[in-house]
């Protein structure tokens, strides 16, 4: 018993110990790590959550000079936060973004919460996120537990509980806490990312060159391409949309997607959406209407874009409608009964757009 206690921990201080050892030799020097101010960390880990770094870094390069300040994201539009975003994908995320800078500069003056607890009240602000600004910023000790983390921990300890599940966070969570050192707690969460990231890669980790192989159960138990274990229960829905293109050489008709929707506060154009592959043979009122409007409707089935996200499978299928100068204003009439807008097409270029409808412009033209 002892000497399993003894070996346990042992094990334990070895893994941490190797961790801070490792991390300044093999650090990337990134902007958001030679800071200790809260805003310019929840940034960057709100950008980080959603992509890689490399990705991620001209993202959070552009938020950062635009709003240098919590007070500046706040007060800006959101059409100009939803567009510096624009790419991104997840647009919740960029919405939470700025109800959150509006929180922090009413609510707490514009000074984040100093600790996880409070931290963890703020809009899109998750036990993740949380830990790592605490840690970062103030030296809390509490540790962060992202993808990296459950790969570097499933692997090492040898543990296949699903990280999927709630069981599997807390059992993860705990470990991590475990582990981290008081004195050291952010330099331990970003070195544990780090390792992840770099070395302990999900795909064919260089094992030979890693400083924790001895110590690690998958690698002794030749299980490191089995952990961690993810159960994916996220049942995915089939959309088939049809969008319409109603332009002429000046302008096009836009839709402001309303709430609710994953892509709130977006544009993109007036859609049909059926639950099966759409008929273009099918009568739709709203293609009644423009046809009842003297607009012909081409049908261009070879338009077809697939575009996967997390929940949703999107078949989207696009018809290009030109409208004549003679049904110009008509055609404006119909826009402001069913709010649409007909705008210029360089004003459409600076809104913030879906990535489906960057894809039919860029490929398009
Ligand atoms: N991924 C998430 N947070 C990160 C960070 N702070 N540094 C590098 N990669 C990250």
């Amino acid at each position: 018993m002892l000497s399993t206690i003894k070996s346990s921990i042992l094990k334990n201080s070895y893994f941490t110990e190797t961790l801070l050892s490792w991390y300044p030799k093999h650090k990337r020097d990134l902007p958001w790590r030679n800071t200790h101010d809260p805003y310019i960390i929840w940034l960057s880990e709100i950008i980080l959550q959603q992509t890689r770094v490399a990705q991620g870094l001209p993202y959070f390069l552009a938020f950062a000079e635009q709003y240098p300040t919590v007070q500046d994201l706040a007060a800006a539009p959101s059409d100009e936060v939803l567009r510096l975003w624009q790419g991104l994908g997840y647009y919740s995320r960029a919405r939470n973004l700025h109800f959150c800078a509006q929180e922090v500069t009413e609510k707490y003056g514009g000074t984040f919460p100093k600790n996880y607890r409070e931290l963890l009240t703020l809009k899109g602000v998750g036990s993740y996120t949380a830990a790592a600004i605490a840690s970062f910023a103030y030296g809390e000790a509490v540790a962060v537990v992202d993808g990296n983390v459950f790969r570097v921990l499933a692997r090492y300890f040898g543990i296949d509980t699903d990280i999927a599940s709630p069981a599997g966070k807390k059992t993860f969570e705990k470990l991590a806490n475990s582990l981290i050192p008081e004195t050291q707690a952010g330099t331990f969460n970003q070195a544990i990312m780090e390792f992840g990231s770099l070395q302990c890669t999900p795909k064919n980790p260089d094992c030979k060159s890693c400083p924790l192989a001895v110590g690690c159960e998958a690698f002794r138990q030749g299980r490191v391409g089995e952990l961690p274990v993810k159960i994916n229960k996220v049942k995915v829905k089939v959309r088939h949309l049809l969008y319409l293109y109603i332009y002429n050489q000046e302008k096009l008709v836009v839709n402001k997607r309303i709430s609710g929707d994953i892509w709130e506060g977006l544009y993109d154009f007036p859609v049909i959406e059926t639950a099966e592959i759409f008929d273009p043979g099918e009568k739709h009122a709203l293609l009644e209407e423009l046809r009842e409007m003297g607009i012909q409707v081409h049908w261009q089935p070879e338009r077809q874009f697939k575009h996967l996200l997390t929940h949703q499978r999107i078949f989207a299928n696009f018809a290009a409608l030109r409208f004549s100068e003679a049904s110009k204003n008509v055609l404006q009439d119909w826009c402001s009964k069913r709010d649409y807008q007909l705008i210029e097409k360089d004003a459409f270029e600076a809104l913030p757009k879906p990535k489906l409808i960057l894809k039919y412009l860029e490929e398009g033209d």
